[in-house]
Protein backbone atom coordinates (compact mmCIF):
# COMPACT_ATOMS: atom_id res chain seq x y z
CA UNK A 1 0.00 0.00 0.00
CA UNK A 2 1.08 3.40 -0.23
CA UNK A 3 1.15 6.33 2.41
CA UNK A 4 -3.09 7.78 1.32
CA UNK A 5 -3.81 4.18 0.99
CA UNK A 6 -2.77 3.45 4.57
CA UNK A 7 -4.25 6.90 5.73
CA UNK A 8 -7.28 6.20 4.00
CA UNK A 9 -7.98 2.30 5.49
CA UNK A 10 -6.64 4.19 8.88
CA UNK A 11 -9.36 7.02 9.16
CA UNK A 12 -12.18 4.53 8.41
CA UNK A 13 -11.13 1.37 10.74
CA UNK A 14 -9.30 3.03 13.50
CA UNK A 15 -10.18 5.25 16.95
CA UNK A 16 -9.85 8.84 16.51
CA UNK A 17 -7.96 8.94 19.64
CA UNK A 18 -4.48 9.83 18.48
CA UNK A 19 -3.91 13.10 16.09
CA UNK A 20 -1.69 11.21 13.88
CA UNK A 21 0.99 13.24 11.17
CA UNK A 22 -0.22 12.16 7.72
CA UNK A 23 3.30 9.65 7.22
CA UNK A 24 2.89 6.18 7.02
CA UNK A 25 6.15 4.70 8.29
CA UNK A 26 7.23 0.91 7.04
CA UNK A 27 10.70 0.30 7.65
CA UNK A 28 13.57 1.49 9.63
CA UNK A 29 17.06 0.77 10.21
CA UNK A 30 19.42 2.45 12.45
CA UNK A 31 18.24 5.89 12.89
CA UNK A 32 16.64 5.77 9.19
CA UNK A 33 13.02 5.16 9.12
CA UNK A 34 11.18 5.15 5.06
CA UNK A 35 7.50 5.51 4.59
CA UNK A 36 5.31 3.53 2.56
CA UNK A 37 5.92 5.99 -0.69
CA UNK A 38 9.67 5.45 0.28
CA UNK A 39 10.85 8.55 1.41
CA UNK A 40 13.94 8.25 4.26
CA UNK A 41 13.56 10.30 7.06
CA UNK A 42 16.73 10.95 9.50
CA UNK A 43 14.59 9.79 12.90
CA UNK A 44 15.25 11.74 16.08
CA UNK A 45 11.73 10.66 17.61
CA UNK A 46 12.85 7.27 17.88
CA UNK A 47 8.71 5.61 18.71
CA UNK A 48 9.19 7.86 21.66
CA UNK A 49 12.83 6.76 23.51
CA UNK A 50 11.62 3.33 22.39
CA UNK A 51 14.16 2.69 19.63
CA UNK A 52 17.30 3.09 21.96
CA UNK A 53 19.56 0.86 19.68
CA UNK A 54 17.88 2.53 17.04
CA UNK A 55 15.50 0.35 13.96
CA UNK A 56 15.80 -2.75 14.06
CA UNK A 57 19.25 -3.88 15.86
CA UNK A 58 20.59 -6.74 14.88
CA UNK A 59 21.07 -8.33 18.43
CA UNK A 60 17.50 -7.85 19.43
CA UNK A 61 16.76 -9.59 15.71
CA UNK A 62 18.55 -12.46 16.65
CA UNK A 63 17.54 -12.49 20.00
CA UNK A 64 13.76 -12.77 18.98
CA UNK A 65 14.14 -15.10 16.33
CA UNK A 66 15.79 -17.21 17.86
CA UNK A 67 13.42 -17.35 20.74
CA UNK A 68 10.23 -16.92 18.56
CA UNK A 69 10.70 -20.51 17.23
CA UNK A 70 11.55 -22.14 20.95
CA UNK A 71 8.40 -20.73 22.84
CA UNK A 72 6.24 -17.28 22.14
CA UNK A 73 4.16 -17.13 25.45
CA UNK A 74 4.21 -19.15 28.84
CA UNK A 75 2.09 -18.29 31.80
CA UNK A 76 3.79 -16.75 34.85
CA UNK A 77 1.89 -19.40 36.26
CA UNK A 78 5.26 -20.92 35.69
CA UNK A 79 9.32 -19.77 36.06
CA UNK A 80 10.43 -18.40 33.17
CA UNK A 81 13.89 -18.58 32.14
CA UNK A 82 14.39 -15.42 29.84
CA UNK A 83 12.24 -13.43 32.77
CA UNK A 84 14.41 -14.49 35.20
CA UNK A 85 17.92 -13.76 33.56
CA UNK A 86 16.43 -10.30 32.79
CA UNK A 87 15.55 -9.55 36.34
CA UNK A 88 18.95 -10.86 38.00
CA UNK A 89 20.63 -8.44 35.19
CA UNK A 90 18.33 -5.17 36.00
CA UNK A 91 18.56 -6.01 39.71
CA UNK A 92 22.79 -6.27 39.49
CA UNK A 93 22.39 -3.12 37.42
CA UNK A 94 20.51 -1.12 39.91
CA UNK A 95 19.90 0.12 43.14
CA UNK A 96 16.97 -2.76 43.06
CA UNK A 97 16.46 -6.14 44.32
CA UNK A 98 13.73 -7.17 42.68
CA UNK A 99 11.69 -7.12 39.49
CA UNK A 100 7.88 -7.30 38.32
CA UNK A 101 7.33 -7.20 34.48
CA UNK A 102 4.25 -6.25 32.30
CA UNK A 103 3.86 -4.70 29.26
CA UNK A 104 3.95 -0.57 29.56
CA UNK A 105 4.99 2.02 31.27
CA UNK A 106 1.38 2.77 32.49
CA UNK A 107 0.85 -0.76 33.67
CA UNK A 108 4.83 -0.23 35.51
CA UNK A 109 3.28 2.77 37.23
CA UNK A 110 -0.09 1.26 37.65
CA UNK A 111 1.83 -1.60 39.55
CA UNK A 112 3.99 1.12 41.45
CA UNK A 113 0.94 2.67 43.05
CA UNK A 114 -0.62 -0.75 44.32
CA UNK A 115 2.68 -1.75 45.42
CA UNK A 116 2.95 1.50 47.34
CA UNK A 117 -0.46 1.56 48.86
CA UNK A 118 -0.29 -2.34 50.27
CA UNK A 119 2.99 -1.50 51.53
CA UNK A 120 1.58 1.24 53.39
CA UNK A 121 -1.40 -0.98 54.74
CA UNK A 122 0.60 -3.50 55.72
CA UNK A 123 3.49 -1.46 57.52
CA UNK A 124 1.56 1.73 58.68
CA UNK A 125 -1.97 2.15 58.46
CA UNK A 126 -4.93 2.21 56.42
CA UNK A 127 -5.15 6.02 55.75
CA UNK A 128 -2.03 6.03 54.64
CA UNK A 129 -2.83 6.29 51.21
CA UNK A 130 -1.87 9.83 49.32
CA UNK A 131 0.29 9.77 46.60
CA UNK A 132 1.54 13.05 45.92
CA UNK A 133 3.09 13.77 42.23
CA UNK A 134 3.98 16.60 40.26
CA UNK A 135 2.29 19.05 38.06
CA UNK A 136 3.30 18.82 34.28
CA UNK A 137 3.79 14.79 35.00
CA UNK A 138 2.97 11.77 32.70
CA UNK A 139 2.28 8.44 33.81
CA UNK A 140 0.07 6.90 31.67
CA UNK A 141 -2.95 6.40 30.34
CA UNK A 142 -5.06 4.14 32.57
CA UNK A 143 -7.91 5.68 35.08
CA UNK A 144 -5.21 5.43 38.10
CA UNK A 145 -1.90 6.60 36.12
CA UNK A 146 -3.93 9.68 34.34
CA UNK A 147 -4.89 10.46 37.92
CA UNK A 148 -1.49 10.66 39.20
CA UNK A 149 -0.40 12.32 35.68
CA UNK A 150 -0.76 16.18 36.72
CA UNK A 151 -2.35 17.33 33.91
CA UNK A 152 -6.22 18.01 34.11
CA UNK A 153 -6.26 17.80 30.31
CA UNK A 154 -5.25 13.85 29.94
CA UNK A 155 -8.43 13.56 32.78
CA UNK A 156 -11.19 15.24 31.67
CA UNK A 157 -13.99 13.62 30.54
CA UNK A 158 -12.97 9.98 32.06
CA UNK A 159 -14.45 11.54 35.84
CA UNK A 160 -14.88 9.72 38.37
CA UNK A 161 -10.71 9.47 39.00
CA UNK A 162 -9.44 7.04 41.59
CA UNK A 163 -9.21 8.75 44.96
CA UNK A 164 -5.64 9.73 47.17
CA UNK A 165 -3.76 11.70 44.37
CA UNK A 166 -2.30 15.09 45.16
CA UNK A 167 -0.33 17.63 42.95
CA UNK A 168 2.52 19.96 43.34
CA UNK A 169 4.30 22.28 41.46
CA UNK A 170 7.35 20.21 40.36
CA UNK A 171 10.95 20.96 41.31
CA UNK A 172 9.26 22.98 44.08
CA UNK A 173 10.65 21.62 47.61
CA UNK A 174 9.00 23.75 49.74
CA UNK A 175 4.99 23.06 48.28
CA UNK A 176 6.68 19.35 48.83
CA UNK A 177 7.39 20.08 52.33
CA UNK A 178 3.62 21.20 52.27
CA UNK A 179 1.93 18.54 50.52
CA UNK A 180 3.58 15.15 52.28
CA UNK A 181 2.74 14.27 55.18
CA UNK A 182 0.96 11.13 57.55
CA UNK A 183 -0.84 10.40 55.16
CA UNK A 184 1.36 9.75 52.33
CA UNK A 185 2.21 6.82 51.35
CA UNK A 186 4.21 7.85 48.19
CA UNK A 187 5.86 9.94 46.07
CA UNK A 188 5.53 9.81 42.69
CA UNK A 189 8.20 12.23 40.27
CA UNK A 190 10.24 11.89 37.12
CA UNK A 191 13.62 12.57 37.63
CA UNK A 192 13.26 14.20 34.51
CA UNK A 193 10.13 15.42 33.37
CA UNK A 194 9.63 14.13 29.49
CA UNK A 195 6.10 14.66 27.89
CA UNK A 196 5.67 17.97 30.40
CA UNK A 197 8.54 19.67 28.29
CA UNK A 198 11.85 18.11 29.49
CA UNK A 199 11.98 19.41 32.69
CA UNK A 200 15.11 18.70 34.39
CA UNK A 201 14.66 17.65 38.62
CA UNK A 202 17.17 19.50 40.52
CA UNK A 203 19.67 17.57 42.78
CA UNK A 204 18.00 19.75 46.12
CA UNK A 205 14.81 18.77 45.10
CA UNK A 206 15.24 14.86 44.12
CA UNK A 207 17.61 14.59 47.76
CA UNK A 208 15.04 17.00 49.46
CA UNK A 209 11.83 14.84 48.78
CA UNK A 210 13.72 11.26 49.43
CA UNK A 211 14.02 13.12 52.99
CA UNK A 212 10.62 14.03 53.11
CA UNK A 213 9.49 10.23 52.24
CA UNK A 214 12.13 8.76 54.84
CA UNK A 215 10.73 11.24 57.72
CA UNK A 216 7.02 10.65 56.93
CA UNK A 217 7.66 6.65 56.12
CA UNK A 218 6.47 7.27 52.48
CA UNK A 219 7.73 5.29 49.80
CA UNK A 220 9.80 7.11 46.70
CA UNK A 221 8.74 5.95 43.03
CA UNK A 222 10.92 7.69 40.04
CA UNK A 223 9.24 6.61 36.79
CA UNK A 224 12.28 6.19 34.56
CA UNK A 225 9.74 5.00 31.50
CA UNK A 226 11.48 7.76 29.40
CA UNK A 227 14.27 8.57 31.01
CA UNK A 228 15.83 4.82 32.21
CA UNK A 229 17.99 2.72 30.37
CA UNK A 230 21.42 5.24 29.20
CA UNK A 231 19.13 8.00 27.71
CA UNK A 232 20.17 10.54 30.04
CA UNK A 233 23.56 9.55 30.18
CA UNK A 234 23.15 7.29 33.14
CA UNK A 235 22.00 3.41 32.97
CA UNK A 236 19.51 5.79 35.42
CA UNK A 237 18.56 8.73 35.23
CA UNK A 238 18.56 8.88 39.20
CA UNK A 239 22.47 8.25 39.19
CA UNK A 240 22.74 11.79 38.35
CA UNK A 241 21.06 12.90 41.65
CA UNK A 242 22.67 10.88 43.99
CA UNK A 243 19.22 9.79 45.14
CA UNK A 244 17.76 5.93 45.10
CA UNK A 245 14.02 5.41 45.08
CA UNK A 246 12.29 2.93 47.15
CA UNK A 247 10.57 1.87 43.40
CA UNK A 248 11.55 2.41 40.36
CA UNK A 249 9.55 1.68 36.73
CA UNK A 250 10.64 1.35 33.14
CA UNK A 251 9.34 0.36 29.98
CA UNK A 252 9.94 2.24 26.50
CA UNK A 253 13.56 1.42 25.91
CA UNK A 254 13.49 -1.34 27.63
CA UNK A 255 12.49 -4.15 25.02
CA UNK A 256 15.31 -2.31 22.14
CA UNK A 257 11.41 -1.72 20.31
CA UNK A 258 9.53 -5.01 21.33
CA UNK A 259 6.60 -3.97 24.27
CA UNK A 260 8.12 -4.38 27.84
CA UNK A 261 7.65 -2.63 30.89
CA UNK A 262 8.90 -3.11 34.25
CA UNK A 263 8.52 -2.36 38.28
CA UNK A 264 11.86 -3.02 40.25
CA UNK A 265 11.77 -2.62 43.88
CA UNK A 266 13.86 -2.30 47.01
CA UNK A 267 13.57 -5.76 48.76
CA UNK A 268 12.22 -4.34 51.86
CA UNK A 269 9.68 -2.87 49.85
CA UNK A 270 8.91 -5.74 47.44
CA UNK A 271 5.70 -6.93 49.66
CA UNK A 272 3.64 -8.49 46.87
CA UNK A 273 2.08 -11.74 47.84
CA UNK A 274 0.66 -14.62 45.15
CA UNK A 275 -2.52 -13.14 44.25
CA UNK A 276 -1.74 -9.51 44.46
CA UNK A 277 -1.22 -8.27 41.07
CA UNK A 278 -0.13 -9.89 37.51
CA UNK A 279 -0.09 -9.86 34.11
CA UNK A 280 -1.19 -12.43 31.34
CA UNK A 281 1.73 -11.41 28.90
CA UNK A 282 4.23 -9.58 31.24
CA UNK A 283 7.50 -11.30 31.25
CA UNK A 284 6.25 -13.56 28.37
CA UNK A 285 9.74 -14.61 26.92
CA UNK A 286 9.66 -13.28 23.83
CA UNK A 287 9.53 -9.70 25.33
CA UNK A 288 12.10 -11.00 27.63
CA UNK A 289 14.46 -12.29 24.65
CA UNK A 290 14.21 -8.68 23.46
CA UNK A 291 15.36 -6.68 26.91
CA UNK A 292 17.77 -9.13 27.75
CA UNK A 293 19.46 -8.61 24.10
CA UNK A 294 18.71 -4.68 24.37
CA UNK A 295 20.26 -4.66 28.28
CA UNK A 296 23.18 -6.67 27.18
CA UNK A 297 23.73 -4.04 24.19
CA UNK A 298 23.36 -1.29 26.27
CA UNK A 299 25.92 -2.78 29.08
CA UNK A 300 28.38 -4.03 26.92
CA UNK A 301 28.56 -1.65 23.82
CA UNK A 302 29.21 1.10 26.69
CA UNK A 303 26.43 2.96 25.63
CA UNK A 304 26.27 5.34 28.75
CA UNK A 305 29.37 6.28 27.89
CA UNK A 306 29.00 6.88 24.29
CA UNK A 307 25.45 8.73 25.01
CA UNK A 308 27.50 11.85 26.87
CA UNK A 309 29.72 12.12 24.00
CA UNK A 310 26.91 12.36 21.27
CA UNK A 311 24.43 14.16 24.40
CA UNK A 312 27.13 16.71 24.46
CA UNK A 313 27.23 17.37 20.83
CA UNK A 314 23.52 17.45 20.07
CA UNK A 315 23.65 20.17 23.43
CA UNK A 316 26.05 22.07 21.70
CA UNK A 317 24.87 22.04 18.23
CA UNK A 318 21.12 23.42 19.94
CA UNK A 319 23.24 25.91 22.48
CA UNK A 320 24.73 27.21 18.87
CA UNK A 321 20.96 27.43 17.52
CA UNK A 322 19.70 29.02 20.35
CA UNK A 323 22.23 32.15 19.92
CA UNK A 324 21.36 32.13 16.40
CA UNK A 325 17.47 32.57 16.87
CA UNK A 326 15.94 34.54 19.44
CA UNK A 327 12.78 33.06 19.59
CA UNK A 328 14.80 29.74 21.49
CA UNK A 329 14.34 30.09 24.87
CA UNK A 330 16.27 27.34 26.23
CA UNK A 331 18.01 24.00 25.45
CA UNK A 332 17.58 21.97 28.59
CA UNK A 333 18.07 17.95 29.29
CA UNK A 334 20.58 15.71 29.56
CA UNK A 335 22.34 12.63 27.54
CA UNK A 336 19.79 12.28 24.27
CA UNK A 337 17.13 13.79 26.30
CA UNK A 338 17.07 17.07 24.96
CA UNK A 339 14.49 20.08 24.76
CA UNK A 340 14.56 23.27 22.77
CA UNK A 341 11.59 25.37 24.41
CA UNK A 342 10.83 28.58 22.07
CA UNK A 343 8.69 31.37 22.67
CA UNK A 344 6.24 30.12 19.86
CA UNK A 345 4.45 26.95 18.78
CA UNK A 346 6.86 24.54 17.95
CA UNK A 347 4.60 22.27 15.70
CA UNK A 348 4.75 23.88 12.37
CA UNK A 349 8.85 23.79 13.01
CA UNK A 350 7.98 19.77 13.46
CA UNK A 351 6.13 19.64 9.88
CA UNK A 352 8.48 21.97 8.17
CA UNK A 353 11.62 19.57 9.20
CA UNK A 354 9.25 16.26 8.42
CA UNK A 355 9.27 17.76 4.70
CA UNK A 356 12.78 18.09 4.66
CA UNK A 357 13.03 14.70 6.06
CA UNK A 358 13.88 14.90 10.16
CA UNK A 359 11.75 13.68 12.58
CA UNK A 360 11.47 15.50 15.42
CA UNK A 361 8.11 15.88 17.97
CA UNK A 362 6.79 18.77 20.25
CA UNK A 363 5.97 18.51 23.47
CA UNK A 364 3.78 21.00 25.80
CA UNK A 365 3.04 22.78 22.87
CA UNK A 366 6.43 25.18 22.63
CA UNK A 367 9.27 22.39 23.31
CA UNK A 368 10.84 20.27 20.83
CA UNK A 369 12.21 17.13 21.83
CA UNK A 370 14.64 15.29 20.57
CA UNK A 371 15.76 11.80 21.47
CA UNK A 372 17.12 9.83 18.20
CA UNK A 373 18.75 6.37 19.18
CA UNK A 374 21.12 6.55 21.38
CA UNK A 375 23.28 4.72 18.53
CA UNK A 376 23.21 8.16 17.12
CA UNK A 377 26.59 8.91 15.11
CA UNK A 378 28.13 13.26 15.13
CA UNK A 379 27.39 13.34 11.52
CA UNK A 380 23.49 12.24 11.13
CA UNK A 381 23.47 14.89 14.70
CA UNK A 382 25.08 17.11 11.89
CA UNK A 383 22.49 16.97 8.94
CA UNK A 384 19.91 16.98 11.73
CA UNK A 385 21.45 20.55 12.33
CA UNK A 386 21.37 21.49 8.87
CA UNK A 387 17.90 20.72 9.03
CA UNK A 388 16.60 22.62 11.59
CA UNK A 389 18.95 25.38 10.84
CA UNK A 390 17.36 25.74 7.37
CA UNK A 391 13.86 25.23 9.04
CA UNK A 392 14.68 27.97 11.92
CA UNK A 393 15.76 30.44 9.10
CA UNK A 394 12.93 30.49 7.24
CA UNK A 395 11.24 30.91 10.73
CA UNK A 396 13.17 34.04 11.41
CA UNK A 397 12.41 35.82 7.94
CA UNK A 398 8.89 35.91 8.71
C1 LIG B 1 7.48 9.11 32.08
C2 LIG B 1 6.45 8.26 31.45
N1 LIG B 1 5.73 7.44 32.20
C3 LIG B 1 4.79 6.63 31.67
C4 LIG B 1 4.52 6.65 30.33
C5 LIG B 1 3.46 5.74 29.76
O1 LIG B 1 4.06 4.71 29.06
P1 LIG B 1 3.17 3.79 28.06
O2 LIG B 1 2.73 4.66 26.94
O3 LIG B 1 4.12 2.70 27.65
O4 LIG B 1 2.04 3.26 28.87
C6 LIG B 1 5.24 7.50 29.50
C7 LIG B 1 4.96 7.56 28.04
O5 LIG B 1 5.28 8.49 27.37
C8 LIG B 1 6.24 8.33 30.07
O6 LIG B 1 6.95 9.17 29.32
Amino acid sequence: MNTKEIIELGDKYLMRNYGRIPLAPVKGEGARMWDADGREYLDFVSGIAVNALGHSPLAVIEAVSEQVRKMIHCSNLYYIENQVLLARLLVENSAMDKAFFCNSGAEANEAAIKLARKYAKIKHNPEKVEIVTALNSFHGRTLATITATGQPKYQKGFEPLPGGFKYVPFNDLQALKEAVGPATCAVLLEPIQGEGGVNVASITYLKGAKALCEEHGALLIFDEVQTGLARTGRLFAYEHFGVEPDILTLAKALGGGFPIGAMLAKEEVAIFQPGDHASTFGGNPLACAAALATLEEIIEGEIVQYVNVVGAILYNQLSELSQKYDFIKDIRGKGLLLGMELSIGGMDIVNACQEKGLLINCVGGNVLRFVPPLTIDSIDIKKAMEILDQVLSGINKK
